[in-house]
């Protein structure tokens, strides 16, 4: 098959035909080829906790989980769900109409899109994006209106939202806003004034809204992960996006969930039974049991990933990158200016040749291109050691 029929018309349907590749394809393959350190994609190269691994062996081996589970996920799950939503941020929601176990966060962003945007709705996203959110758009008909991440440099490189552009960017045609905080590529948390305009934004337009808080438990510094639903007004009208992925390092489990109002679930639901219908049976009971670790499980996560931030932050600037010290996530963006470069594609083409080290251009998380092509994005969700090694060869 060549992607034509003899009708010369393509396979892939119109509102796909730009997302053809991506770019973690071409990077992983030139990572193999060249035996290059892989700081593109973000997934850890060390599984999480011990304990929620037997659990799952313990769900495969009981039984539990092996056969289809109930479409909202399993009761167990549920109800963990709704207990880390209480104790971290005081969020009350219903176990059994206010929260839907999916297929990692990206079926709960394909579902929660796919439910709630008509064909012609705009969708207001912060650029740099996540690649599934343009995607998932598309397929849904619906219009994406990027807002930019613009970097400053006053107290410190950081990527800020604009919130005249974030205002100017909402039409009649708008549907809802998708949020991403923290915020990967950029690292960038969005802070409690940031937030508070966007809730009022939505209130004042009557607009719904996505947050994706996959990186919610990987915050550093003073920053702190506020979440929308928190603000006032915020409640009713947003659906929330976990993952176990992220927290706790289980990314080939895929179980993700969504909290929100019943009405939203309800909608998301229909969705989301068309896709996977279910997903991860056995997976689920053990990461219920994840969800309810101590609070120092979390906090030695998070210090962990922070000193792997802190040394390869400071590799990249000794390598003489300018860097973006990310305040969650666990993504750097750097720019390649200082290195003579300004172009992110070309730099990260030859980046496995010239030192063996594979990054991500953050030109395709851009609608506008030309606004991130300086910028390069590493991974740092690996090994220490790896992390040196990384660090010795960018630096030669
Ligand atoms: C912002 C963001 N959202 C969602 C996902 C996907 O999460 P999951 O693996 O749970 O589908 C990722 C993974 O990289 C991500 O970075």
């Amino acid at each position: 098959m060549t992607g034509m029929t003899s009708s010369a018309r393509p396979l892939l349907n119109r509102r796909l035909a730009e997302f053809g590749t991506t770019i973690f394809a071409e990077m992983s393959a030139l990572a193999l080829q060249t035996g290059s350190i892989n700081l593109g994609q973000g997934f850890p190269d060390t599984d999480g906790p011990e304990e929620v691994r037997e659990a799952a062996v313990r769900a495969l081996r009981d039984g539990r989980g092996n056969q289809y589970p109930p479409g909202p996920g399993v009761p167990e799950l549920r109800t963990a769900v709704a207990a880390h939503q209480e104790r971290r941020y005081g969020l009350a929601y219903d176990p059994d109409s206010e929260v839907l176990v999916t297929a990692g966060a990206t079926e709960a962003i394909a579902a929660a899109l796919l439910a709630l945007v008509e064909p012609g709705d705009e969708v207001v996203a912060l650029e740099p994006y996540y690649d599934s959110y343009a995607a998932c758009i598309a397929m849904a008909g619906g219009t994406r209106v990027p807002v930019t991440l613009r970097p400053h440099f006053d107290g410190g490189a950081r990527f800020r939202l604009d919130l005249d552009e974030l205002r100017a960017a909402v039409t009649d045609r708008t549907r809802l806003l998708l949020i991403n905080t923290p915020h990967n590529p950029t690292g960038t948390v969005l802070t409690r004034e940031e937030l508070t305009a966007i809730a009022e934004l939505a209130v004042e337009r009557d607009l719904l809204v996505i947050t994706d808080e996959v990186y919610e438990h990987l915050v550093f510094d003073e920053a702190e992960h506020l979440p929308l639903a928190t603000f006032p007004g915020m409640r009713e009208r947003t659906v929330s996006i976990g993952s176990a992925g992220k927290t706790f390092s289980f990314t080939g489990w895929k179980v993700g969930w969504i909290t929100a109002a019943p009405g939203l679930v309800s909608a998301v639901r229909s969705a989301k039974q068309f896709l996977t219908y279910v997903s991860s049976g056995p997976f689920q009971y053990a990461v219920a049991e994840a969800l309810a670790l101590p609070d120092s499980y979390f906090t030695a996560f998070r210090d962990d990933m922070l000193a792997k931030r802190d040394l390869l932050a400071t590799g990249l600037a000794e390598a003489g990158f300018e860097v973006f010290k990310p305040a969650g996530t666990y993504f750097i963006t750097t720019d390649i200016r200082p290195l003579g470069e300004s172009d992110g594609f070309a730099f990260c083409r030859a980046l496995p040749e010239r030192a063996g080290v594979v990054a991500i251009p953050n030109a395709v998380f851009y609608d506008h291109r030309e606004a991130g092509a300086p910028f390069v994005r590493f991974a740092f969700c690996k090994q220490t050691a790896v992390l040196q090694e990384a660090v010795k060869r960018l630096k030669s």
